[in-house]
């Protein structure tokens, strides 16, 4: 790699492709999937299998049936309204949920297995459902059988007009012709060396953010890259300030940080109830749906029982589900059952202890129901999207299905675009490749739990974009003369901290996933 006069970047080699995806969860390779035929190029700064999808537990929520007696589309619809706090975009949210049956027989058809019982496919329930909509696989292994099947038939890499995937590569940013429109991707491969990946379009499927926090759910490779490569491409982001916390995520001891294990949501569907310290409820008198209230309720009222430390106890409550007879917990959970176990925990006899974490981010670059952002050749599926389907918070299971959704959406706009475009060698400029220290990684992340997690106030966020922005400085000063997957991966959580403190500071009031303590939580009644 070498750096013009000017400051710009020589890249070390080039490639071309029709379409560059980043990210290999069930967004992205659904997109690259569907435009076999074309080149298509999937890149991912680790294994194929990486991505937040394989970590999925619960399922997806889908109404498969119209004629299901209990369920309608139209009720999934309305409970997606009110688990999103009146955040929703009404029209995203009928369009992404009507065309989820069909994504999923789609899916079904590519060799995903969903666990099926004598009258189809087995159903049970999250927070904020209404009715036994979701559907799973392996018990509780739902995203990893998704991420399997989706990644056998990719198959071997560029076979028979298939997408290409290219491991262990890391996208470093959007690169934009000198009107504005992204032609392509930079990319640091596991050599060191710097490549530019000519395309017609770009799709962002880069996943989660969620080691923006101390603690989270999500695998390693969740650190904000799309987000931050789309705001140093101009992109549009929006509901940045909403991550949804998951209330029930085991908790083996202070000092847990980083990924961390989940405990699904299916267990409280399956009768399992959160206890405090003195074996009191959590969630009675809270909300009429008791522990199965929508996600961003019951986060907060864990929050706020351990605020008054019941039985001494500050950082964890229970999850009980010793009522669940034992062989039915270990063959509905076994993925939950072997991380208990592996704790020294039996989950069939004792209570789980738990406590939320980072989960998943509600809001993101700004789409249209086709993934395209407002940077013309730049497109963002799965959750870096915000497509309006989430508002303030996420209703449970309902992101496989919008991956799914928009990854074949955004595959037949791309086709479009491609037809469309007349091949040229368009003049392009690389910037040199973000990066920051990674040392203050630590600190970047105790200071996004302390200050933009479960309840949050005015002094705390201008506090934290300070601390942040003082992270935040280009460690080399060359422009990447030393660039690393740490190093940048530092860059983007900076950047993405960066936004959601702001927008968390501009949302003065409390609704959804963003609780400001400074501020009245609305009456209204979810
Ligand atoms: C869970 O299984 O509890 C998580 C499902 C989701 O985040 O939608």
């Amino acid at each position: 790699m070498s750096i013009t006069a000017a400051g710009a970047l020589l890249p070390d080699w080039e490639a071309t492709a029709d379409v560059v995806i980043v990210g290999t969860g069930v967004a992205g390779l659904t997109c690259a999937l569907d435009l076999a035929g074309l080149r298509v190029l999937v890149v991912t700064k680790g294994a194929p299998d990486e991505a937040n999808t394989s970590w999925a537990q619960g399922g997806v929520a889908v109404v498969r049936d119209e004629h299901d007696p209990g369920d309608s589309v139209a009720a999934h619809v309305r409970d997606t309204l009110v688990a999103g706090a009146g955040l929703c975009d009404p029209a995203a949210v009928s369009l992404i949920l009507a065309e989820g049956p069909g994504a999923i027989g789609r899916l079904i058809a590519r060799g995903a297995h969903f666990d099926a019982g004598p009258n189809g496919l087995l159903r049970t329930r999250e927070g904020g459902h209404t009715a036994n909509r979701v559907i799973h696989a392996g018990g509780d292994a739902t995203g990893a059988e998704i991420e399997r099947a989706l990644l056998a038939t990719v198959g071997s890499a560029g076979s028979s007009g298939l997408p290409a995937v290219l491991a262990d590569h890391l996208a470093l940013d959007v690169v934009l012709d000198g009107t504005g429109r992204a032609r392509g991707l930079s990319v640091l491969a596991p050599d060191g060396r710097i490549g530019l990946i000519r395309a017609t379009a770009v799709v962002l499927a880069t996943g989660g953010a969620g080691h923006l926090y101390a603690a989270t759910t999500n695998p390693g490779v969740a650190t904000a890259d799309g987000l931050a490569m789309a705001l140093r491409a101009g992109a549009s982001l929006a509901d940045v300030e909403f991550m949804q916390f998951h209330p029930t995520v085991l908790w083996t001891g202070p000092g847990d940080l980083g990924h961390r294990a989940l405990v699904t949501e299916v267990v409280r569907g399956e009768g399992a109830v959160l206890i405090d310290a003195t074996g009191d409820r959590v969630m009675r008198g809270v909300h009429p749906l008791e522990d199965l209230a929508p996600r961003d309720i019951v986060s907060l009222a864990i929050t706020r029982r351990l605020a008054t430390a019941p039985g001494g106890v500050t950082d964890h409550v229970y999850l009980d589900a010793t009522a669940i007879p034992a062989p039915v917990f270990r063959r509905r959970f076994p993925t939950v059952s072997a991380a208990c176990l592996a704790a020294g925990i039996d989950p069939t006899r004792q209570p789980i202890p738990v406590a939320p974490a980072a989960h998943y981010h509600c809001g993101g670059v700004v789409t249209d129901l086709d993934g395209r952002t407002t940077v013309p050749g730049l497109l963002a599926i799965g959750e870096v999207a915000r497509t309006g389907l989430h508002g303030a918070n996420r209703l449970a299971s309902n992101s496989l299905l919008e991956g799914l959704v928009m990854g074949e959406r955004a595959a037949v706009a791309v086709r479009g675009d491609v037809a469309a475009e007349t091949p040229r060698a368009a003049e392009l400029v690389l910037m040199p490749p973000p990066g920051a220290d990674p040392a203050g990684r630590i600190e970047l992340q105790a200071t996004m739990s302390s200050s933009a997690g479960i309840g949050r106030d005015l002094p705390g966020l201008l506090a934290a974009q300070s601390a942040v922005a003082s992270l935040g400085d280009v460690s080399d000063g060359v422009g990447g003369a030393t660039v690393t997957r740490a190093s940048v991966e530092m860059a983007n959580l900076v950047a993405a901290a960066g936004a959601l403190l702001a927008a968390a500071e501009l949302r003065t009031e409390s609704v959804g996933c963003h609780v400001r303590t400074d501020q009245p939580v609305p009456a209204v009644a979810r």
